[in-house]
């Protein structure tokens, strides 16, 4: 079967700034030939050092960043070939601080709309996305600022979801609540992929959530994969030295 999300070979460069060396301009290299897969329904954790590529990487698939080289497939498809829109009814993100996410100009009910209105294919209403992460509906009237940072994070998730994508890349959404409130965000997006068969790639440095949450584990070094598998044996048998640093960084009660 062919793999929902195909990455191959991807690099992705950024100009250095103010960088010239023999008139030449500088680059940086952020991703260096990085390969991934995540099949329809699969949670795949994306793991490495602060500054590893790892953002890089999910605004690439995302759609927001175009890629040095290598390309990034749905369902075989180059993603070149999709419209922009349509691209983004297939793949959504949700970053770490849903507050710099959600324009608060606009009420929790125009946000959700506007993402419904990107829907291919939508018969929801703005009332069921808002239940369906454990929302009141009632609050669809005000605005992100009069939530809390747990709720919010909900709103970034309803809008996600609003749009239809079926694949949803979640980057830190847990590294800026409050403990207290962590584990149910997480349990959220563990029953929202239960429910609708999403895929999922996590982003966290934090082991702990990782293991809990993913199937299979892709660790990032340096802008490379330097190694992959399923979570259980990755962090089972670490063979990378990062995977180990990581693991080291975890308390020992919770291993
Ligand atoms: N737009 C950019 N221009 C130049 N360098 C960038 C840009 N975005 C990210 N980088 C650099 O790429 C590297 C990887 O960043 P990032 O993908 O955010 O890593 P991570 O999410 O793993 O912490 C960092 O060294 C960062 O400074
Ligand atoms: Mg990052």
């Amino acid at each position: 079967m062919k793999p929902l999300l195909e990455v191959n070979n991807l690099c992705k460069t950024f100009p250095v700034r103010g960088g010239l060396f023999q008139g030449r301009r500088e680059e940086v290299r952020v991703l260096d030939g990085v390969s991934i897969s995540v099949q329809e329904g699969e949670s795949v954790g994306l793991v490495g050092e602060s500054g590893s590529g790892k953002t890089t990487l999910a605004r690439v698939i995302a759609g927001f960043l175009s890629p040095t080289a290598g390309d990034v497939r749905w369902e075989g498809q180059p993603q070149s070939s999709f419209p922009r829109r349509q691209w983004a009814g297939r793949v959504q993100m949700v970053f770490q601080d849903p507050s710099a996410s959600l324009n608060p100009k606009l009420s929790v009910g125009t946000l959700i709309q506007e993402a419904l209105s990107v829907a291919e294919v939508s018969a929801r209403t703005v009332e069921s996305v808002l239940s369906d992460v454990g929302m009141p509906s009632d609050g669809s009237g005000l605005y992100p600022h009069q939530f809390s940072g747990g709720q919010k994070q909900r709103i970034a998730i309803a809008r996600a979801l609003a749009v239809g994508s079926r694949l949803l890349i979640a980057d830190e959404p847990v590294s800026a609540l409050d403990l207290s409130i962590q584990a149910q965000i997480l349990n959220l997006l563990a029953d929202l992929k239960e429910k609708w068969g999403l895929s999922l790639i996590l982003i966290s440095h934090d082991l702990t959530v990782v293991r809990q949450m993913t199937d299979r584990v892709v660790i990032l070094d340096r802008g490379r994969v330097v190694e992959t598998g399923p979570t259980q044996t990755v962090l089972g048998s670490p063979q990378s030295r990062v995977t180990q640093v990581l693991l080291d960084a975890v308390p020992k009660l919770l291993r």
